[in-house]
């Protein structure tokens, strides 16, 4: 009976590995890896920050001390001015990570939910910051990141 089982399964696995030989796959072509913080940023487009209302957004985020911009003049951080604020993201690192997130451990990169919010609260070290809602700001960013995601996945990134 065991030994019967046994033939059984061998049989099983040479008919897969046979059929793994008959399959014809397509040519190796190099994926850009998901999880990749560099090649999320690579994918992202102005099509999509556009379409996702980044400037708007976050460019009328109301502060306790004004726009964002009224201070945040030096780099294009919460600019109204898309192709200003999406070149900064694109380009500067510390841009980059006050609106996303990279995991190293599980390689995956996410939406930034906690550094800008802490600073709307004005919490340690940003105790004398403006206070400010940044959830329209952050729909936005999630917006982004999905339209990258899904370029990510179709390799649709030019
Ligand atoms: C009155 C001036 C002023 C306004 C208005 C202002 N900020 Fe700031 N912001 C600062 C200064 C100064 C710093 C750096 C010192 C600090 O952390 O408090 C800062 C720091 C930050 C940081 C942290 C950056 C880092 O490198 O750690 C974020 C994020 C930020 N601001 C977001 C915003 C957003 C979003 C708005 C608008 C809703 C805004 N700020 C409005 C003056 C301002």
């Amino acid at each position: 009976m065991r030994r019967a089982l046994l033939l059984v399964l061998v049989a099983a696995c040479f008919d897969h590995e046979q059929m793994l030989e008959d399959q014809e796959l397509p040519p190796l072509e190099s994926a850009p890896a998901q999880g990749d913080f560099a090649a999320f940023m690579a994918c992202m487009q102005l099509d999509d920050f556009v379409a996702s209302n980044m400037a708007g957004a976050w460019s009328t985020v109301a502060s306790d001390g004004g726009a964002c911009t009224t201070c945040h003049t030096a780099d294009g951080m919460f600019s109204g001015d898309a192709q200003r604020f999406f070149d900064d993201l694109k380009h500067r690192t510390y841009v980059q990570v006050q609106f996303f997130t990279f995991d190293r451990t599980t390689n995956v990169v996410d939406v930034n939910t906690e550094t800008i919010p802490r600073v709307g609260k004005a919490v340690a070290p940003y105790g004398e910051h403006p206070r400010f809602n940044a959830t329209k700001g952050l729909d936005a960013t999630f917006d982004l990141y999905e339209r990258t995601i899904e370029r990510l996945a179709a390799r649709n990134c030019q």
